[in-house]
């Protein structure tokens, strides 16, 4: 195990913040995890565990132990007549683990196409997108307690996943060490694409009968148009959460603002499009420097090259009070902010 020292996150997190980690070290397999647990140096410094970083904003330097999660390997570990599990390291990218799936006809998670990050933080957020969660494939995972060194086998119920949250980022926040993650898929396709976008662009596509393949391919299309390409432009997916909000607050927002986007959910609260939202308020295209808001989808917050996590940081405190103070929402980051 080497620890390095004032080491460069950069090219470690998606929004590509030039911020530095005190201490830095970068687990390959599951025994060196378990044996760091074991035997800890650095034990009294504060730790961060970093997966592909693409849902993490450095608003400055980080004064402690960065632990980079880099596990490989892909296999199937189980199947009956319907389904298949896959495992997959936590430090597979997620697009590799949907890619492996597609091509081996597996369906489940060709909705989930093109997200950047790696498979072991997918659960820790319950990553999300076209009408399907993570969740709905998840079958369990592995994680070392870093203070014992102890295995233990997490499945769905005791991962209470909700929207962008999971027992990971709340009870037992950096508590653990997710090693690999396994989903079951099916293997005859189940295509969920209703989205009214997905149906466009399959249309498009011109076929006699949807593979997941195609599906795939209509997502790609879809996010490559509305969302920057991270080997191109910094950024860290949707900055803000969609906020819920029950139904007399609903009817009172769709009251005082006929056109507002928002979906029904099934526990009776309603997810309001915080795009929406912000892009009423005229941010959507806005720069400040190098940093801004993305032109085709106001969710996301952009670096264009050498901004500070603090710029990013002091843009998103803007548009959040820019849009509590119109629309009396207040909105919360979906990525996690390193102070
Ligand atoms: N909208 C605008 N202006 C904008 C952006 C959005 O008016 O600039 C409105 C549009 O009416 C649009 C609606 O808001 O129909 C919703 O937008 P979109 O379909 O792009 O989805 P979203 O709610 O903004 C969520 C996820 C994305 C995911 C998409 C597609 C969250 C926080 N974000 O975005 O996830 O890709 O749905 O399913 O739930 C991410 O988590 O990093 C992410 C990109």
């Amino acid at each position: 195990m080497e620890i390095k020292k004032d080491f460069s996150l950069k090219y470690l997190n998606t929004f590509r913040i030039d911020a530095t980690a005190r201490f830095f070290v970068e687990f390959k397999n599951d025994y060196e995890v378990i044996d760091f647990a074991k035997n800890r140096t650095l034990k009294n410094e504060r730790r961060l565990i970093l997966n592909g970083g693409s849902n993490i904003l450095f608003k400055s330097n980080f004064d402690g132990l960065v632990i980079k999660i880099s596990m490989q390997g892909i296999e199937k570990t189980g199947e009956d007549k319907n389904h298949v599990l896959i495992k997959a390291g936590a430090g597979i990218s997620w697009d590799k683990l949907v890619e492996y799936c597609i091509g081996h006809n597996y369906s489940g998670l060709e909705n989930l196409s093109a997200i950047p990050g790696n498979a072991g933080a997918a659960p820790i957020q319950n990553i999300g997108a076209y009408g399907v969660e993570q969740k709905d494939c998840f079958y369990s995972l592995e994680a070392v307690h870093i203070e014992t060194g102890i295995i233990k086998i997490f499945n769905a119920a005791e991962c209470n996943f909700g929207y962008r949250e999971s027992i990971f980022k709340k009870q037992v926040k950096d508590e653990y060490i997710i090693l690999s993650v396994t989903y079951q898929l099916f293997k005859t396709p189940v295509f969920r694409i209703d989205y009214g976008a997905i149906k466009a662009e399959l249309k498009k596509q011109n076929l006699k009968n949807v593979t997941i393949k195609a599906v795939s391919k209509a997502i790609c299309n879809i996010r490559s148009s509305k969302l920057p390409n991270p080997d191109e432009i910094g950024s860290a997916g949707s900055f803000f959460k969609n906020p819920m909000v029950d139904q007399k607050k609903y009817l009172e927002l769709k009251n005082k603002f006929p056109e507002i986007v928002a979906y029904p959910n099934d526990l009776g609260k309603y997810k309001i499009a915080a795009g929406w939202l912000i892009d009423q308020m005229g941010w959507k295209g806005y720069r400040r420097g190098d940093s801004g808001v993305c032109k085709t989808q106001a969710l996301v917050l952009i670096n264009y090259g050498s901004a500070k996590g603090e710029e990013i940081y002091s843009l998103a405190t803007d548009i959040q009070q820019s849009v509590l103070k119109h629309f009396g929402l207040q909105l919360e980051p979906e990525v996690n902010i390193i102070q």
